[in-house]
């Protein structure tokens, strides 16, 4: 039976009635427990800049900030019981400080209001995530350079549509991934460097009367300076939106080198091996290694995406300055963040963990007539025909070599002259697969010399 006031619908559910539906609704605690060490360290730091500046006695801040520590402390230890009543983690936390150091404790929230509180804890949190992503970025990019030195000068395939185009180097394909990461890291950083104003002493919306020092917290904890608008400080979130923004391009990138370890490791490509530390057995198909880390980084971008998405819906349509609607935030931002993070590693370990087949990469490389451009390119240099037209003996001579069942290479003197009069036999000097690379020697080209100044490059960058 429903408690006399329930709601009939929900009832069961919220067994005590609107108020406690009300307070499900609202309480943000259960997710910005998280932000406690953030909340803390703000606190602390608002005391100390209280008393610096005459507002509260020294007596009284050092007994707060003895009361902040002890409430850390018990948080850290799960000795903390966190209460839905108190809403969220800004006032569980001032409601403990009472109980340890009594009247004092009402003092902290002098010249603050929770809207600058929730801003500050909430951009030092996706701060140290910045911090976090570059690090692991930069191990992942190690990952990715060991691959590459490792096989600089190997041949694989370098594919168009999924259709073999021309022939690349393993190191090149692998440096690729170092590119986009480092843009990654930039993004992460970039978005750091402009989030790092402090909001705190912006109070509600419009600053406060009281003589605060804001350059003091700033300067505390972290920032390069107070941010410059209390309107724009407790309104807006553009620094979680970058954070996702950045995190969703990462998770993009992760996705395609996940998904060419899928393509790879199956039994029709076997270009590489996974680790048995990251591939799964089927209960029963004994033959499978299944590449399921791989297929779940391919699977996060969805809520990666997803949650900047979501976040930039919450923000789009909102009125200066807070409304409770920004609370809708922070799950977004933490599981893109734990998503995000985990990827990284997870990624970092099969980069490092991968056998590559050389034999089989190169094999294929060879088929598919992957040096046909080079054949064009050979016939526009040494014959002097016009592209166009290098191109349309190129195709002829694929035509006849698709017929016989051979690669280009395998054509004779004779068979190739029978479609040009004047090829000699200069031209098997490009044909393999070795002399292509080889050939490739434009700034940012697949050659292996190319590759191998770009890996010391790197190496340079990375330490
Ligand atoms: N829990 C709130 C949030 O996450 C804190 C800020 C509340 N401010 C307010 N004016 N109700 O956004």
């Amino acid at each position: 039976m429903d408690k006399p006031g329930a709601n009939q619908m929900w009832g069961g559910r919220f067994s005590a009635g609107p108020d406690a539906i009300m307070e499900a609704i609202n309480a943000s605690i259960g997710f910005d427990k998280r932000l406690a060490p953030q909340d803390i360290t703000g606190s602390r730091a608002h005391a100390a800049m209280l008393s610096a500046t005459g507002i509260i006695t020294p007596e009284d801040a050092a007994e707060i900030d003895r009361g902040l520590a002890q409430v850390l402390t018990e948080i850290e230890a799960g000795d903390f019981a966190f209460s839905a009543a108190l809403e969220d983690i800004h006032m569980n936390v001032e409601h403990r400080l009472r109980e340890i150091i009594g009247a004092p404790a009402g003092r902290l929230h002098t010249a603050r209001s929770r809207n600058d509180q929730v801003a500050l804890d909430f951009r030092l949190w996706v701060r140290d995530q910045c911090d976090a992503a570059i690090q692991g970025l930069d191990a992942l990019m190690r990952a990715f350079l060991a691959q590459a030195e490792a096989g600089a000068d190997w041949i694989m395939p370098g594919f168009t549509h999924l259709q073999t185009a021309q022939p690349v180097t393993w190191g090149h394909h692998m440096l690729a991934y170092v590119e986009m990461f480092a843009r990654d890291k930039s993004r992460f950083q970039d978005a750091r460097r402009r989030m790092n104003e402090c909001p705190l002493g912006a109070a509600a919306l419009a600053g406060t009367s009281f003589p605060i020092d804001r350059h003091m917290t700033a300067q505390a904890l972290g920032f390069d300076r107070p941010t410059a608008n209390s309107l724009d400080t407790t309104a807006d979130r553009d620094f979680a939106l970058e954070f996702l923004s950045a995190a969703a391009i990462c998770a993009m990138h992760l996705s395609r080198f996940a998904e060419e370890l899928v393509i790879w490791s199956s039994a029709q490509f076997r270009f590489v091996r996974m680790s048995d530390r990251f591939s799964t057995g089927s209960s029963i198909m004994p033959q499978k290694r299944n590449p399921d880390a791989a297929e779940l980084l391919r699977a996060k971008t969805g809520r990666i995406l997803g949650a900047t998405v979501a976040l930039f819906t919450v923000m789009k349509g909102l009125p200066l300055t807070y409304s409770k609607d920004m609370q809708e935030d922070k799950e977004q931002v933490f599981d893109a963040a734990d998503n995000l993070l985990l990827g990284l590693a997870a990624m970092e370990g099969m980069v490092s963990d991968l056998t590559a087949n050389r034999a089989a990469l190169e094999a294929a490389a060879s088929s598919g007539f992957s040096t046909a451009t080079d054949l064009a390119d050979w016939l526009v240099r040494a014959l002097n025909l016009p592209f166009r037209e290098a191109h349309h003996v190129t195709g002829a001579l694929v035509k006849l070599a698709e017929d016989k069942g051979c690669d280009l290479p395998d054509l004779s003197l004779e068979e190739m002259q029978k479609t040009h009069g004047e090829i000699t036999k200069a031209v098997y000097s490009v044909l393999g697969v070795q002399n292509s690379v080889a050939s490739r020697t434009s700034y940012g080209g697949t050659a292996p010399d190319n590759v191998r100044a770009q890996i010391a490059r790197w190496k340079e960058v990375l330490g």
